[in-house]
């Protein structure tokens, strides 16, 4: 449902992926390097007319809902443009950034998640004659300097704008301004699987609703909208130069997720709760180990039985706060993904406030299905998981926080005063022992141990910048010598 937004922020000015996500059925990143700074600077202020804003993606999502009441056929064509920026980006166009991480040379921004990945993040390393290094796909070993996503509801669609921005830089030519260093597809998957991630879990159905932007519903707190947005209210830097305001940084990681394995690992070890089935005990797992049952129901509400009616229904799909069930694990264990990475009344009811730690999270699946060689194989043979990217104003309270200090963090949230550790996050949590309690709904204390389903392959730290700034401060008029008439015709396109 779409609520028309009371807010006075000023949706032209946004970047259409951060607020609300621009729709998609396919998602092309395009990570890229900046090779001639002047030539891109000016052809950059060609693409940022066609950068798709929050204004336009709550027009889209109109459309898409009057085509559906309508019972129109098929999807509508519908596809958006968004651009980032890491900071080597910014250095590389010659653009002073510090005031995107307020001079904090350790900030995560500033630092780049190459490094940050093995000082925070806890993702595999590999020794090279340059040092150590994430165990990354070459190609995000490289300095990144910035992502363009294409959003469709087509690979047409979204093929046919990534040549139109291609065009753009000059790609083709003789003289490109940047170089493609790795392009992804990610796509939602088929049929009944539609929405959910490859484990089989729905996904996307809890995130941070901005107050006079999104509807209110029953749920946690509503963030100010300086929580995901540069410069406005909640923003933990003050006084950010104009042109860093209406922005968020953006944090992108490659996880491969091992489907067969995981699956493996449920059917293996189904928890024995009353007169569940074998394979009833291993959905239980899977719900406990995630926070949720596959249909996104939390078990926070309905802990040891479906409830799928319930999982569709925004009113009670996020209306619960772990709130009786501090320092237990009955219903969910203190380690399941969700309340790792939400702890709601666990810090709440202490006084500690989590707002600052919401991130918008607007991911896309990628690879194929799970194919009948690796099912009978239990084994992965095929690339798969998820394009993670989520939304925040400050990477470090935000997405870096929740991976090092909870999800990986095996004391968090209640370590120190229970019998029982929690344990790592099952599903994103990184370091050794990797196990966590509270599985078991007969015996919280036992510990069950896993092996890797997650594996980090790549990843950056981005800006994303507001239109006026695409516009205004990081492109550039063409310069007077170019010829007459090409001048002209390049402002022209560049208003
Ligand atoms: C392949 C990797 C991942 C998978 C399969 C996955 C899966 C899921 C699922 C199934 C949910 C529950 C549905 C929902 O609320 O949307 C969820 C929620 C969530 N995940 Fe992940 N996730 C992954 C990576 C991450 C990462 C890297 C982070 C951040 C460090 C993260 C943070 C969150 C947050 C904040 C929520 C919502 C918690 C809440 O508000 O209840 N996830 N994830």
């Amino acid at each position: 449902m779409t609520t028309p937004p009371t807010t006075k922020l000023n949706l032209d000015n946004i970047q259409g992926d951060i607020l609300s996500g621009i729709p998609k059925k396919t998602e092309l990143y395009y990570f890229f390097q900046i090779l001639d700074t002047k030539k891109f600077r000016v052809q950059l202020g060609k693409l940022a007319p066609i950068i798709k804003t929050a204004a336009q993606v709550l027009h889209d999502r109109k459309c898409i809902e009057d085509h559906k009441k309508r019972g129109g056929h098929g999807l509508i064509q519908i596809v958006g443009v968004n651009v980032s920026f890491s900071h080597l980006g910014f250095q590389k166009l010659g653009i002073n950034d510090s005031t995107l991480f307020g001079g904090n040379t350790n900030d995560p921004f500033s630092v780049g998640q190459l490094n940050d990945a093995v000082r925070n993040l806890g993702d595999p390393t590999k020794e090279t004659p340059n040092g150590v290094v994430p165990d990354w796909e070459k190609e995000f070993l490289q300095p990144i300097h910035g992502l363009i996503l294409i959003a469709g509801e087509s690979h047409a669609t979204t093929d046919k704008k990534l040549k139109e921005v291609e065009a753009i830089f000059g790609v083709g030519s003789k003289t490109p301004s940047v170089k493609k260093v790795k392009l992804i597809r990610g796509d939602v998957r088929p049929g009944k699987e539609h929405a959910h991630e490859h484990f089989g879990f729905l996904d996307g159905v809890s995130n941070p609703s901005v107050i006079g932007f999104d509807p209110i519903l029953p749920g946690p707190a509503q963030v100010r909208p300086g929580i995901l947005l540069t410069g406005q209210d909640g923003d933990p830097i003050q006084n950010r130069e104009p042109w860093a305001v209406d922005g968020s940084f953006q944090v992108f990681r490659y996880l491969f997720q091992e489907v067969p394995e995981f699956h493996k690992y449920l059917r293996d070890n189904p928890l024995k709760f009353e007169d569940l089935t074998p394979e009833e005990g291993s959905e239980l797992l899977g719900a406990r180990m995630v926070g949720r049952w596959r249909s996104g129901a939390p078990i926070d509400v309905t802990p040891f039985k479906d409830d799928p009616k319930l999982a569709k229904d925004p009113q009670r799909n996020n209306d619960f706060k772990f709130k009786d069930q501090l320092n237990s694990q009955q219903r969910c264990p203190f380690a399941a993904h969700v309340r790792k990475t939400m702890p709601r009344d666990d810090l709440e009811s202490l006084g500690i406030s989590v707002e600052s730690r919401r991130i918008a999270r607007r991911g896309i699946q990628f690879g194929p299905e799970v194919t009948p060689s690796e099912k009978q194989e239990d084994k992965t043979q095929k690339e798969r998981g998820l394009l993670f990217v989520c939304y925040q104003s400050s990477i470090s309270n935000g997405f870096q926080f929740m991976q090092q200090s909870w999800a990986n963090n095996a004391n968090f949230p209640f370590g120190e005063q229970q019998p029982e550790v929690p344990g790592l996050d099952p599903l994103i949590g990184r370091g050794t022992p990797r196990k966590m309690s509270g599985l078991d709904p007969n015996d919280a204390t036992r510990e069950l141990t896993f092996p890797d389903f997650i594996i980090p392959r790549g990843g950056e730290y981005f800006f994303t910048p507001s239109i006026k700034a695409l516009k205004e401060t990081l492109s550039e008029k063409p310069p007077r010598s170019a010829e007459a008439g090409n001048e002209a015709e390049v402002e022209a396109e560049a208003e």
